[in-house]
């Protein structure tokens, strides 16, 4: 695996140790990577008013965005659970927006901390909807 990737995964583990999940105990990390090369991260961080919730995926999204950059270059996703993390359906949507379809998204293990698989956007959400459709 790169040397990024790798440093992606480290990121993303890093940010689940800010996770504050009180109420599923299920912790998540995220890190972006923006087109410059800058790395933003994310955790989840869940509200006594469940639905209030905000996932890792789109907190790390939504913090690269407001530092002003315009795209998601490469994505990297940890949980804290036995079986490997893979982004709910609304971030996948949210990754679709910012990501091109073939842009890596590394799947992370969280007791090696390493990258255990790659995907993309075009695998996660086939035939999607997205900025293009209004125009
Ligand atoms: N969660 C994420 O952060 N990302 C996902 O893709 C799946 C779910 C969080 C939300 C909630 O805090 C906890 O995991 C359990 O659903």
């Amino acid at each position: 695996m790169s040397d990024n990737a790798d440093l992606m995964a480290k990121k993303a583990c890093e940010a689940m140790n800010n996770a504050y999940a009180p109420y599923s105990k299920y912790h998540v990390g995220a890190c972006a990577q923006a087109e410059d090369g800058t790395l933003f991260t994310g955790c989840n961080v869940e509200n006594s008013s469940y639905g209030l919730t905000i996932c890792a995926e789109r907190a790390a999204i939504f913090a690269l965005i407001s530092a002003g950059k315009k795209k998601v270059t490469a994505f990297a996703l940890v949980g804290s659970g036995k079986d490997l993390g893979s982004p709910c359906g609304a971030c996948r949507q949210v990754m679709r927006e910012f990501m091109s379809p073939d842009a890596p998204i590394y799947l992370v293990d969280s007791t090696t901390q390493k990258v255990a698989e790659t995907t993309n956007i075009e695998t996660l959400l086939p035939r999607s909807f997205g900025p293009e459709f209004l125009k």
